[in-house]
């Protein structure tokens, strides 16, 4: 049934209340139509593009959701979808531009060629098959414009809107938004957004940024903007001003705004269209800074314990921060393993298993600090949960040995390695589409050489991380590793790799419904049985989405880290649904093997389309790095590395906040209050002090008195600011708070009588 929604308004607003700092043009016009289902078939057929073809025997499925939560959970391949429709000419009437009609199809897993009334309007992605193979485009929006003069267009009767799809792997269908159409308007083509990477923050507090404007249709954009700096945390108004704004076709400009660099500083613009009066508002905020910057002194960093197996060789680079040159000495090492004093990396082998206790010193002119690590000569790797980054959520499937590099380099030039940070991995889209005729897996020519890769890598103290899937193919449609594991690991372990991702994807066809946990731990045994035949320490990372409660086998795998959903995406509503959904895998998560809710969602991403800077708040990141940090989970950054901007920056290079990541017991956080929007997390630390996050899930700033007696803590405590890496008071039995919407206060309970002044 096709539903009109025809509120006659002089004006749309469109809102964007999630407060976020990419402007999306794809919010349709009060005048609309909702696509809401469709006719389909699996398989493919050119004839079903056709207009008049018989599709009255098709089964119907509903748009904005993959095939696999309708009916068809193990498909992969081609599929088409016919929306029936009827296209009013009384859209016309009320449309002011009457330019172009919009067809808006969200996200398609992972390819489309799209037809109205026969006629292609869009496709997105490539085919098998097609000049240059398989190409998936789930991350794009499909948005196709038609001319109102286009005669494939049927006004006020029957159209057909045909769309073939392919999905190589994971999730298929039309998801992620619903469909509709509508006619565009001038004002669709205004994107709003604030400029990351020139934001300045000043040393009085205050900070000044740039707010672009670009029109992106070709066609004059004429009116007012009204623009306020709001305090949202007192409601008062801190400037209020109002310009007439022309924008040439295709024409950008720029305001620069002063403003305090402090958390609820929000930027609300309007603009009103001149002809039509129709509004287009938008808010930011601003991402606001609260770790303080680096002394010049020397600061360890970094966990205190250490695994890798004796005989295989070692690579540690001792995180540490301070003014260079440092210089980095150790008591005593293990027999088999150097530091080098100039890079801090320490190299070398053990050959028999042990404990081995040592102090590190960093040194410089302005100072040193020493701390003990622990290195565990044994059978566990990972022993605090990985760190580093992954190209997968910036780069998709177009990843490249340059783009690699170039992240890596921008994590050891930025300083993010002397915080710990140190897994550099290559995900999906490094293959070659076809295996060599012995059967090797070809890297793609995108990748020269991934052994060089590998040596660059451990030059500069990173580890190495590589992507593969049990299946025939992998997710992206890449040959998988299936019936050549052991070939495969063993030409990872030649190219110097640490680190395997090894995700499902077409592996769960062969697995149809009702399989027991075993069938789904074979492919994983099989890999990890070849992992271990080879003399390198490979950390195993089991991608399979949390399927048969994977947090309960994950480690009899010797799997290091497990996935636990699906994947996230740079929205408050995934990382809600993922993060906070947690708490009940506790007693799964510690040293060896971590429960892992995927990769944090900050800075440029775009999963290889059009980069565009998180849609997350400020707060709802520092949430995610203060979730993250409590759940014990990975932390993996997902975005280009080499466009970060100074917010992200400082959000990923608090040392007191990954501490409680990488504490060395390991425990992951429990969740003791989930009441009235605020969520409580309380985390045991080996040195027997409290981490404590007070989560606001709410839209809304939220007061609350967090009472230590309620979490079952009866003494006076110490409170330590972690993000703020400020002390608060001492004596006391709670903390009160104003934590912002989406936001997170987190801080360090130390008993008041253990408390070192
Ligand atoms: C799956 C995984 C992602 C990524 C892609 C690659 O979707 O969950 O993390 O590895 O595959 O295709």
């Amino acid at each position: 049934m096709i539903q009109i929604n025809l509120f006659l308004k002089q004006l749309f607003i469109f809102i964007s209340l999630l407060g976020i700092n990419y402007s999306s043009i794809t919010a349709q016009n009060a005048v609309n139509i909702p696509l809401l289902q469709a006719k389909f078939i699996t398989g493919n057929n050119e004839a079903y593009k056709k207009p008049a073809y018989n599709d009255s025997g098709w089964e119907i499925q509903q748009l904005g959701q993959t095939w696999q939560a309708q009916g068809h959970p193990d498909y992969h391949g081609y599929a088409w979808y016919r929306i029936h429709l009827l296209i009013p000419s009384s859209l016309k009437e009320t449309a002011f531009w009457k330019d172009s009609l919009r067809i808006y199809l969200a996200h398609v897993n992972d390819v489309d060629e799209t037809y109205l009334n026969g006629k292609l309007i869009g496709h997105t992605g490539s085919f098998p098959g097609e000049d240059g193979g398989y190409a998936s485009k789930w991350p794009a929006v499909r948005e196709y414009h038609i001319p109102l003069k286009e005669e494939a267009i049927h006004w006020d009767s029957d159209n057909i809107i045909a769309i073939k799809v392919f999905d190589g792997g994971g999730t298929g269908g039309i998801f992620m938004g619903q469909p509709y159409i509508d006619l565009l308007e001038k004002i669709n083509g205004l994107l709003i957004s604030i400029d990351h990477e020139q934001i300045r923050y000043n040393r009085d507090g205050n900070a000044s940024a740039n707010i672009m404007l670009h029109n992106q249709y070709k066609v004059q954009l004429n009116g007012t903007l009204q623009t306020s700096i709001v305090d949202e945390l007192t409601g008062k108004t801190i400037k209020n001003m109002r310009q007439q704004l022309l924008l040439d076709p295709l024409g950008k400009k720029n305001i620069v705004l002063a403003m305090p660099n402090r958390a609820g500083i929000a930027i609300h613009l309007l603009f009103k269209e001149k002809n039509s009066g129709l509004e287009l508002a938008k808010m930011v905020t601003l991402p606001y800074i609260l770790t303080p910057q680096p002394g010049d002194k020397p600061v360890i960093h970094g966990a205190a314990v250490t695994g890798l197996k004796p005989g295989h060789p070692f690579i540690y680079k001792v995180a540490a921060t301070g003014k260079k040159p440092l210089s980095y000495l150790a008591d005593k090492m293990p027999e088999g393993l150097t530091l080098n004093q100039h890079t801090g990396l320490i190299t070398g082998t053990i050959k028999t298993a042990g404990g081995y206790e040592i102090n590190i010193t960093v040194k410089n002119t302005n100072g040193y600090d020493t701390k003990r690590l622990k290195i565990k000569a044994g059978n566990i790797l990972a022993l605090t949960p990985p760190m580093g980054w992954n190209s997968w959520n910036c780069w998709g499937t177009s990843v490249s040995d340059d783009k690699v590099r170039n992240s890596a380099k921008a994590l050891v030039d930025l300083g993010l390695t002397g915080y710990g940070w140190n897994y550099i991995n290559v995900d999906d889209g490094w293959q070659a589409m076809q295996r060599s005729a012995d059967g090797e897996m070809v890297p793609d020519e995108k990748f020269p050489d991934m052994k060089m890769l590998g040596d660059y890598l451990h030059g500069n103290g990173l580890r190495f991380g590589m992507y593969s899937s049990p299946g025939t193919h992998t997710c992206g449609g890449f040959p998988g590793s299936y019936q050549h594991e052991l070939q495969d690991a063993s030409m990872y372990a030649g190219w110097g790799v640490d680190y395997l991702k090894y995700d499902l994807c077409s592996s769960i066809d062969s697995m149809k419904n009702n399989v027991s946990p075993a069938d789904h731990q074979h492919p994983y045994k099989i890999m990890q049985a070849d992992l271990a035949q080879q003399s390198r320490d490979i950390v195993y990372s089991i991608c399979q989405y949390g399927i048969k409660d994977v947090w309960k086998w994950g480690r009899e795998m010797e799997g290091n880290l497990w996935r636990t959903t699906e994947d996230i995406e740079d929205t408050w509503e995934s990382l809600y649904h993922i993060g906070f959904k947690q708490d009940t895998l506790f007693p799964y998560a510690g040293p060896g093997g971590w429960n892992d809710p995927d990769m944090l969602t900050v800075g440029m991403v775009g999963w290889g389309e059009n980069l565009h800077p998180t849609r997350l708040t400020p707060d709802e990141q520092y949430t995610q790095l203060s979730l993250w940090s409590m759940l014990s989970a990975p932390l993996l950054i997902g975005c280009d590395l080499s466009r970060l901007d100074k917010f992200t920056l400082n959000l990923l290079t608090n040392g007191e906040v990954i501490s409680i990541d990488q504490d060395e017991l390991g425990k992951q956080a429990r969740r003791l209050i989930n009441k009235d929007s605020i969520q409580v997390y309380i985390k045991d630390l080996a040195d027997g002090n409290k981490a404590i996050a007070l989560f606001n899930i709410s839209q809304k700033y939220r007061h609350y008195y967090a009472s230590f007696k309620a979490l079952g803590l009866n003494d006076n405590y110490h409170v330590r600011d972690l993000w703020r890496q400020a002390d608060i008071s001492d004596h006391l039995q709670g903390v009160e708070k104003r934590i912002p919407p989406h936001g997170v206060f987190l801080f360090k309970l130390t008993s008041s009588g253990k408390h070192k002044k």
